[in-house]
């Protein structure tokens, strides 16, 4: 999988762009940066926002590459550090807060794992959006626990689901935002 893009749908591309221009968003997080489609939609709202950063991570250091070349080429590399590695360490340090919004967009049983490395640093009103969680397992697996965890009001957070479709597929997508 190595090479492989696996990107954001057009159509959830342009949520992301519209959920990080309406929640003002200055500090972004990503997990997932593959070709940087995804970022290059949240780099756009942030542009458009008047400015921010994106720290975003990849574990294949020439996809980080490509990603770099395509937001290079998109005028948004200014707002964007990716950072190359696994993302329990990418991300466990020097990452700018308040957080207005986490995407989550790689392996699902890593979820809960990452949404509570960051919890301390997003802010009330900030808003988690994660995909296809639901391909860890039928039993929902760890990115299971993810959407529980979510799901419980007393976590703080009110959450949606949606889904999209592109090439005949649907894809399912959760956006929560912490009360
Ligand atoms: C679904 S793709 C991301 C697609 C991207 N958001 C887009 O829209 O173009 C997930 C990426 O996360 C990377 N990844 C998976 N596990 C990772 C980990 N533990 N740490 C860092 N990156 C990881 C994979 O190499 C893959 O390129």
């Amino acid at each position: 999988m190595s090479g492989a893009r696996m990107p954001v749908t057009p159509e959830f591309g342009a949520l992301l762009y519209v959920l990080a221009r309406s929640s003002s968003a200055r500090h972004i997080i990503e997990f997932g940066t593959s070709f940087g489609v995804s970022t290059i939609f949240l780099a756009a709202a942030l542009r458009d926002n008047g400015g921010g950063r994106l720290v975003t991570t990849e574990f294949v250091a020439q996809k980080a590459a490509s990603a770099a070349a395509n937001l290079r080429e998109a005028g948004l590399d200014d707002l964007v550090e990716i950072r190359v590695g696994d993302v329990m360490t990418t991300l466990a340090q020097d990452v700018p807060q308040p957080i207005d919004l986490i995407l989550l967009d790689a392996s699902k049983g890593l979820y809960l794992d990452i949404l509570l490395l960051l919890e301390p640093r997003l802010r009330r009103g900030g808003i988690v959006v994660s995909d296809r969680a639901d391909l860890d397992g039928s039993d929902g697996g760890r990115a299971g626990a993810y959407l529980a965890y979510l799901s419980n009001p007393a976590n703080g957070y009110r959450m949606a689901s949606i889904t999209t479709e592109a090439l005949g597929q649907s894809f399912a997508h959760d956006i929560a935002v912490r009360s």
